[in-house]
């Protein structure tokens, strides 16, 4: 039986390809996405949500709805020069125009999700916590009704990417960030301590591209082409981090991880370490205060064997 899952999302690069990556697991039923702004304005995510729905000519569509136009209190920072100005590496001008862009509100539909699938539900975000924190703020008891929020962010033993300590996501909503890590619901982090092991070549995504021969194929190569230039730029490979794939890889295999369980939480405040996660690995932390599991070893190969046997299907 496949496993009910609400994906909150700032529909970048790394966001498409996660997308496409669930739509193609059987294992996994996408009954919700929701957007929060992050890469990209929220207004762009959703937009970026129907054309690669539209891409994929997804039979059963998900609920779609629109979040949080900022952080809970931080300015907005985004990740244009990371995603293109569109969040889709400037191929949306391409793609079909979308029509009938009528979302439904996020914080409600996580909400509902929670209600009507418990535990069985697991939400796997992949931006900001914007949304999930404020639907704690909204009806906590209900989130903590969730089954498991699998997130992607963080870094613990490893530099950040958005300045020297912080990950992207909870740098951008430190706030949201410390709020979903200490709920008490169930949490698995993915941080860069992992999805930086997760990388793939632009050789590679040519080669199977061209074997495979399709639109979503020749799509895909459209969208991560600059994503890919970027990292050939500023990290000195012409490839990309498959951050937000591995999270819905985790959604799929919990076993692709090994984590080991912790009291982590956010600096909100930091002149240096805004976004920054603080784990006590030395286990002093009252066990009456929530822990959450951090993903710090990846199965590196058995990962992208799942991710390119199902992203070229
Ligand atoms: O730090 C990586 C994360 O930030 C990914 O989710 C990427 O899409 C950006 O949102
Ligand atoms: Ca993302």
């Amino acid at each position: 039986m496949s496993k009910p899952i609400l994906i909150d999302t700032d529909a970048g690069v790394d966001d498409a390809l996660a997308l496409i990556l669930a739509f193609r697991s059987p294992e996994l039923s996408v009954k919700a996405i929701t957007t929060v702004a992050g890469n990209v304005d929220v207004k762009k995510c959703t937009r970026n949500v129907y054309r690669l729905l539209d891409l994929l000519q997804v039979k059963h569509r998900p609920i779609i709805a629109e979040g949080a136009r900022r952080p809970l209190r931080a300015p907005l920072l985004t990740a244009s020069e990371v995603h293109g100005p569109d969040g889709l590496g400037g191929v949306s001008a391409k793609l079909p125009p979308v029509r009938n862009v009528k979302p439904e509100n996020a914080v409600e539909t996580i909400l509902r999700l929670c209600r009507r699938y418990g535990k069985r539900l697991s939400i796997v975000t992949i931006g900001p916590l914007t949304n999930v924190a404020l639907a704690l703020k909204s009806d906590r008891r209900t989130v903590l009704r969730a089954g498991r929020i699998v997130s992607m962010g963080g870094a613990f033993r490893v530099p950040g990417n958005t300045g020297p300590v912080a990950e992207f996501n909870y740098f951008v909503d430190p706030d949201a960030a410390h709020a979903v890590l200490t709920s008490g619901v169930p949490v698995t982090v993915i941080p860069l301590d992992v999805t930086h092991q997760v990388v793939v070549m632009r050789s590679e995504m040519e080669y199977r591209a061209r074997r495979r021969a399709s639109d979503v194929a020749r799509t895909i190569l459209d969208i991560t082409k600059d994503y890919m230039l970027y990292h050939r730029e500023t990290q000195g490979f012409n490839g990309g981090y498959l951050h937000d794939p591995l999270a819905v890889g985790v959604a799929i295999d919990p076993g692709l991880v090994r984590t080991r369980r912790v009291h982590v939480d956010v600096e909100a405040d930091g002149t240096y370490t805004r976004g920054m996660t603080v784990a006590d690995f030395r286990n002093r932390t009252p066990r009456s205060l929530p822990a959450v599991e951090v993903a710090l070893n990846v199965d590196r190969d058995r990962f992208l064997r799942l991710f390119h046997d199902r992203l070229w299907m």
